[in-house]
């Protein structure tokens, strides 16, 4: 059992290379090639005390289970097939750790007695009491962790980042980051981060005061707490959270945020779910219950109703027994969007769609439209007397300015939100979060398919969301 909290000792422990700092028979070590020590099939070289040598190779590390798994490759000592397994679990009671550490290994004969008591001894009881003496003398100010330390320091973090504005391309792999918290603020470790259409515009420099360069893309991601700063409530060390900000920067491995931008997960909800899902399903929360008053009966076009935002619309606005209409350019697109409550798709690449929505429903009373300058003039035909047309966004391009003119020849109203607006405050988010969350446990919304894309790829999922082929939503792995 250690006494501390389970995320700064996994801080700790997560570094496969930090135990010459606090296990005493380890002299020096040092991660070999340029690996980092966090990284799965790293190899770690070491020198003891007395003098043995050992490489071990890292085989895999989770986060989400606090374990880690290593084997021997190389020693002086004679221990062979080693793999040990480390694994943490919290206990509530004081907000400690317990730290299970095994191994299994074969032994030359004979010595089965001398080196199963050398490793229970010099490796796992002094490695125990070590790291107790470690964290006791805050031996982790390093940076490793530690929830509301005063000397916390920043902490590296993986990212993709841009240098310019422009195409897919722009985004780079690269290193950063995360500051210690400040007063307000939460440092997490994330695990899955949400790809939005908006981060496209960001990218091409359509709103460069919003992001000035060299930026970090990115407004929603999922993980895990590693500290607090002073004066933060309701959330500690170890829970898993989302979160969701106006400020770009979360395409990383580590971020510090507002921790009125967090939210904590229900243990269903894993974190990919959280990052395709938070931000994309507290929009169609806001569109359909505070500005379509999306009701039974009433006639909704939602356009690429498969995307991300679509199959959310959908889903829950079937549910309210809204007549749903869903543009879409394929025929695969047009069943999955069906099979999530679009009862009528119409399937066309180059949003021509009026004549079908007036022949068959009359028009409609809202529109949600994430399309802009390409389905403007169909938009303004299929809307029905007293339509309103909800501009989400423009996938297609800039949608140009609309004349009270045109709106007065039909009474059509027309607003164009920004979810920021409707998550203003913490109470407000965790609201909707809790909504979306509880819709998806009572089957009112299913999960969208997920595509992932490794970090390090964020350009292979900006290309993957700008060709128009993806259906659902897509997030990057931390
Ligand atoms: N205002 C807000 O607060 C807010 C919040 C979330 C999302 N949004 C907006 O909602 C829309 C959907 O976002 P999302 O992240 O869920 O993306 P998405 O719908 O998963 O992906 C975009 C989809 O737009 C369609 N599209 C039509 N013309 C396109 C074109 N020329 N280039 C690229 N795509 C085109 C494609 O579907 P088809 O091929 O089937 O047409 C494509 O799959 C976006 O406009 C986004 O900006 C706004």
């Amino acid at each position: 059992m250690i006494d501390a909290p389970i995320a700064r000792v996994w801080a700790v422990l997560r570094d496969f290379n930090s135990h010459d700092q606090w296990h005493d028979v380890v002299a020096e070590s040092r991660i070999e090639g340029s690996d980092r020590g966090d990284q799965v099939g790293c190899v770690r070289s070491f020198t003891l005390k007395d003098g043995n040598r050992i490489r071990e190779q890292l085989l895999t590390l989770s986060d989400t289970d606090y374990k880690s798994t290593y084997c021997i490759v190389e020693a002086t000592v004679p221990l062979q097939r080693y793999v040990a397994t480390l694994k943490l679990k919290p206990v509530t009671d004081g907000d400690r750790t317990f730290w299970h550490w095994e191994s299994t290994f074969a032994t030359p004969p004979g010595q089965e007695r001398e080196l199963r008591e050398m490793v229970a001894r010099d490796v796992y009881e002094a490695g125990f009491a070590n790291l107790r003496r470690y964290l006791g003398q805050g031996g982790d100010r390093r940076g490793a962790a530690g929830a509301a330390m005063p000397q916390a320091l920043p902490l590296p973090a993986r990212r993709s980042v841009l240098h310019r504005y422009g195409g897919p391309e722009v985004l780079q792999a690269g290193d950063g980051e995360a500051p210690a918290p400040n007063a307000g603020e939460v440092r997490i470790r994330q695990r899955a981060i949400g790809v939005n259409y908006f981060d496209v515009y960001l990218r091409k420099g359509w709103i460069p005061s919003m992001l000035p360069l060299p930026g970090v893309l990115g407004m929603e991601a999922a993980g895990t707490v590693v500290d607090v700063g002073a004066n933060v409530n309701g959330v500690l060390p170890g829970d898993r959270v989302a979160y969701l900000g106006a400020q770009p920067g979360a395409y990383c491995s580590l971020r510090t945020v507002p921790a009125e931008w967090v939210v904590r997960l229900p243990a269903a909800v894993a974190d990919e779910v959280a990052a395709a899902m938070l931000l994309k399903g507290i929009t169609a929360d806001f569109l359909l219950r505070d500005l379509g008053h999306v009701r039974a009966g009433t006639r909704l076009l939602v356009h690429a109703a498969a995307g991300g935002v679509g199959l959310l619309v959908c889903a829950w606005a079937s549910r309210r027994g809204a007549i749903v209409i869903g543009t879409v350019s394929s025929e695969e697109k047009a069943r999955v969007a069906r099979e999530y409550g679009c009862a009528h798709p119409i399937v066309t690449r180059e949003h021509r769609f009026a004549d079908t929505v007036q022949a068959q429903f009359g028009g409609v009373d809202v529109v949600i439209d994430g399309i802009g300058d390409a389905a403007r003039e169909e938009n303004f035909a299929a809307l029905a007397r007293r339509g309103h047309w909800i501009s989400l966004g423009q996938a297609s391009g800039a949608l140009q300015p609309i004349s009270a003119d045109r709106l007065v020849q039909k009474s059509i109203t027309f607003s164009r939100p920004v979810v920021f607006d409707y998550v203003a405050t913490q109470a407000e988010l965790a609201e909707r979060a809790t909504r979306v969350w509880n819709a998806l446990a009572d089957g009112t919304l299913k999960t969208p398919p997920i595509e992932r894309h490794a970090l390090g790829d964020a350009a292979g999922a900006h290309e993957r969301l700008e060709s128009r082929r993806t259906i659902g939503a897509l997030v990057l792995i931390a």
